[in-house]
């Protein structure tokens, strides 16, 4: 077997949304390139089961991202354990809003509170911690290309996680470190979030025929690019957006 570059050999990341889909395959992937990895989700259980899955430099953190409290619980645990991140990944999301006119505060707030009041929280409260040339990702999405009649506070948290990749990536301290920040874009993902959908068959056939390629991606196809937006092979991006979506938001 030909030998691998370990491309994030003795690298230190933090995967939000890390014990699932999309943040687990790109934990896995990361691991498997020799990084250390810290993944953070609500449910301990679900944690549990991904940090065996990873391997043995990984460990969970139980914390609730759109709690901003929770958000500096995770930055002094990873303090305590590795006194730096190399790669932040804040991936954690969801997407369940409900139509434009059903959208009630309720909704609105935990799906802006999550989408992107955690991620610009998890930036701003990793800043002390990041490294030089550290990367920041953060998990986008087509929708934001997209004008989204189904879920649109989700689409518009998506496009306000592109803004804040802009702001963070002009930041003089960031830009002083060689920090560089990207968001990386999927489009349709075959995952627990997604699981209602892809089972059904209406929706299955509708959501391939928006895709020019015709299929639902995997989280590991979306990991590999996870891995490069991480690793130095992106060395020249950044503020940049990565679609990984089959053409979903390019026609
Ligand atoms: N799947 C797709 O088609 C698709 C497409 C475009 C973009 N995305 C984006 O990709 C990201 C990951 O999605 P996925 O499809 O991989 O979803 P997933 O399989 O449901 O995974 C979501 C992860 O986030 C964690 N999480 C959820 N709420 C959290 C909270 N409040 N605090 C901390 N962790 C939380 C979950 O763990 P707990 O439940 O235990 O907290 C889980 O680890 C999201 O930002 C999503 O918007 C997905």
């Amino acid at each position: 077997m030909a030998e691998r570059t370990l491309k994030l050999l003795g690298k230190v990341a933090l995967v939000t949304g890390g014990s699932s889909g999309i943040g687990l395959a790109s934990a896995q992937l990361m691991h498997a390139h020799g990084a250390s990895v810290a993944i953070v989700g609500r449910d301990p259980r679900k944690l549990d089961e991904a940090a065996k899955a990873i391997g043995e430099r990984t460990f969970g953190i139980v914390a609730d991202v759109s709690n901003v409290s929770d958000i500096d619980h995770v930055m002094s645990t990873v303090r305590a354990r590795h006194g730096r991140i190399d790669v932040l990944f804040a991936n954690a999301g969801m997407s369940h809003s409900p139509t434009l006119r059903l959208v009630d505060e309720a909704a609105f707030d935990a799906m802006v509170g999550l989408n992107f009041k955690g991620v610009f929280f998890t930036c701003v409260r990793s800043l002390p911690l990041l490294s030089n040339d550290a990367s920041i990702i953060l998990t986008g999405s087509a929708a934001a290309d997209m004008g989204r009649l189904g879920d649109p506070v989700y689409a518009a948290t998506k496009a306000a996680v592109r803004s804040l990749a802009r702001t963070l990536a002009n930041d003089s301290e960031l830009t002083g470190k060689r920090i560089r920040v990207n968001v990386l874009s999927p489009g349709a993902v075959k995952t627990p979030l997604t699981k209602m959908a892809y089972e059904l068959p209406e929706v299955d056939a509708y959501v391939r025929k928006a895709i020019p390629l015709e299929r639902w991606g995997e989280p590991e196809e979306i990991a590999k690019a996870a891995l490069f937006l991480a690793c130095g092979d992106s060395s020249y991006m950044t503020g940049s957006v990565l679609a990984v979506d089959g053409g979903m938001a390019q026609v």
